[in-house]
């Protein structure tokens, strides 16, 4: 039906004669002609009707916005003083000659340019709101991510596998969605929340290399970069030590950034312990594009009278740490009062500060609530350390390690943000050396870090069972732009270790039996040693294409509160529905 794309014509088609199809995305009377910008997937071009082509002319007074046409026309300069030099095809128009209205549009419930649309409505809508031209480049994107990682994965012997959907939990930290069985009535299949143990199951197979571009699913709280669906490209290798994985994953980042946005990723990756993390950036996913930095100060201040500051200085647990902000002395008080309710967010009880005046007058020169608390040598200490000099504020969060580390981690984001110190680029590393265990307060067990597959930094289970919480793991995070695009793992291969870590986690031997059953059978059948990674195709799509929302990178995403405007899923089963599944629904508790 068509000859080009709208989107595609200049000058070099000067003169040809060419067939359009498309929506109409404006039409404008303009003394006597008629104008219409036709859109399609690749762009905009202007057609000009003249009442001299008396059918085309006529049937073009009767189109509306997003009709959709079939036009055709040929291609000259537009005349000299309307061209439009910011648009691709802006040097040229087509003259129209023939016109057929290959369907009418009922008027859109928004423009395509309109900004302030709301997001219910964009979703309920989906389909005209991805016609817009930034949406479609986005979704272009998102193919063109897919076919290189794919290319990249097949010329490095990669098997794309497929995994099923209708399975058992695999525990990656969300709630599951379950789905009823009806062949099995009271039981249900979970959606995987990954394809973790398939894909060890086929290195066990002998696969050797797999990957998948995989839906995962986790009825989990949702934020900006968070789906109760989601795509991960996930990967697995056998006979594979973490600094190979790493360089052949890196490899690929950088390759995809080279070939979509002529953009050259540094080579290496920088590589930073998980401990170096939380004590500089107060994040195990930093964003190094934010130079403000956190400075631990507990030593300086366990003998000081100031108890907010001496108690957990002197608590294992505790951390005092300071954050100082280049220049920061501008922040007005009111600025000050609104970042201390910023962090109580985290748990912080206050944001005590010191505004640098004049470092050469001592005391004299600082201006702080606590400067009265702090005796000379303890704050000689914190501005030599802090490097602090003249026109800077320095902050302080003093509490358990975990609501500082937080605190302060989102403060120096946020800081970073309002001050605008946050620099243009991209700033991809890795992070590794995480825990292997985390231990829970509330319910006084250990949770794994990561997931309970992943292999302990130590070989032997005498040495993780006697200080759990000071072993790392093997795990790596990939991390770009203050964002975790991608995480792995080595696993465990030894039935052995992998009965240890789950005793570790306080999942007993029957637990552990009908949970894992078959994944620690077959790990007594000659596994090979191997490891593996899952990006977040999603997340590494909306930071490529500058998105700020996940859902912008999803054709039919759910809303916050995990619902589909279009479809209007979730909705109710039918009687008969949950007759078959032996399932009745509780009257809704109000
Ligand atoms: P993990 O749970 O870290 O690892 O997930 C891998 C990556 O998936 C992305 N991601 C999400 N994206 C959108 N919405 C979500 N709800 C969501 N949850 C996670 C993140 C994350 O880095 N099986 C392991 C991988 C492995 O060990 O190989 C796993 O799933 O970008
Ligand atoms: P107070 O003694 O409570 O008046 O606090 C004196 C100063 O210390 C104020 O500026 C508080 O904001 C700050 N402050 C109080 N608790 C903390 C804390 N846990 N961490 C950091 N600063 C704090």
């Amino acid at each position: 039906m068509r000859s080009h794309y709208c989107g595609q014509l200049n000058e070099s088609f000067l003169e040809q004669e060419v067939t359009l199809c498309g929506w109409v995305h404006r039409r404008r009377d303009h003394g006597g002609v008629i104008f219409v910008d036709l859109r399609d997937r690749a762009g905009l071009v202007q057609i000009v009707f003249d009442p001299a082509v008396a059918q085309a002319f006529a049937t073009a007074e009767k189109v509306r916005n997003e009709y959709v046409l079939q036009v055709k026309g040929h291609i000259r300069y537009r005349p000299e003083g309307t061209q439009n030099l910011d648009m691709p095809t802006g040097k040229i128009e087509v003259a129209g000659m023939q016109l057929e209205i290959l369907n009418i549009a009922e008027t859109p419930p928004f423009q395509l340019d309109e900004t302030t649309v709301h997001e219910e409505t964009r979703l309920r809508y989906r389909y005209i709101d991805l016609r817009r031209p930034s949406m479609q480049a986005r979704f272009q994107l998102r193919a063109q991510v897919n076919r290189i990682v794919r290319n990249y994965l097949d010329d490095n012997g990669f098997l794309e596998i497929e995994t099923p959907m209708l399975t058992k939990a695999t525990p990656e930290g969300a709630r599951d969605y379950l789905v009823p069985s009806r062949t099995h009535q009271g039981h249900f299949f979970a959606l995987p929340q990954s394809p973790q143990l398939f894909k060890q199951l086929l290195m066990m197979s002998g696969m050797d290399r797999y990957y998948q571009i995989v839906r995962c699913f986790r009825d989990e709280d949702l934020r900006a970069d968070r789906q109760p669906e989601f795509t991960q490209l996930d990967i697995e290798m056998s006979f594979i030590d973490e600094s190979s994985l790493r360089d052949l994953m890196e490899n690929m980042i950088r390759h995809l950034f080279k070939t979509t946005l002529a953009i050259d990723l540094p080579n290496p990756f920088p590589v930073m312990s998980y401990e170096t993390a939380i004590n500089l950036y107060g994040s195990d996913k930093p964003d190094l594009r934010n130079p403000l930095q956190l400075t631990d100060v507990a030593d300086l201040v366990k003998d000081v009278e100031f108890k907010v500051f001496s108690a957990p200085a002197n608590d294992q647990k505790g951390r005092v740490a300071a954050l100082r902000v280049p220049q920061g002395k501008e922040l007005s008080r009111k600025q000050i009062d609104d970042y201390t309710d910023f962090v109580a967010i985290y748990g912080a009880k206050g944001l005590a500060y010191i505004k640098i005046n004049d470092i050469s007058a001592g005391r004299e020169g600082l201006q702080s609530p606590i400067l009265k608390f702090l005796p000379d040598d303890a704050i000689q200490g914190i501005l030599e350390r802090t490097k602090a000099s003249d026109g800077d504020v320095i902050f302080f969060g003093a509490d358990k390690a975990k609501v500082v580390t937080e605190a302060l981690g989102a403060l120096r984001l946020k800081i970073g943000e309002d001050l605008k110190m946050v620099q243009q680029g991209w700033q991809p590393l890795w992070v590794i050396d995480f825990p292997m265990f985390e231990w829970d307060e509330k319910e006084n067990r250990w949770f794994s870090l990561h997931h309970p597959f992943t292999a302990p930094n130590v070989a032997d289970i005498a040495t993780l069972e006697t200080n759990p919480g000071a072993c790392a793991s093997r795990a790596y995070d990939m991390v770009l732009n203050g964002s975790e695009i991608g995480g792995g793992s080595i696993r465990i291969h030894n039935p052995e270790m992998q009965a240890a870590v789950f005793r570790l986690l306080s999942i007993g031997e029957e637990e552990a039996r009908e949970k894992f059953g078959f994944l620690l059978d077959a790990l007594k059948y000659g596994c090979p040693p191997h490891g593996g990674i899952a990006f977040g195709l999603d997340r590494l799509v909306m930071l490529m294409s500058g998105a700020t929302s996940i859902r912008d990178v999803i054709a039919f995403p759910k809303t916050q509160t995990a619902s589909c405007p279009l479809t209007s899923a979730p909705s109710i089963a039918s009687e008969a529905q949950l007759r078959e599944l032996g399932i009745r629904v509780k009257p809704k508790l109000n």
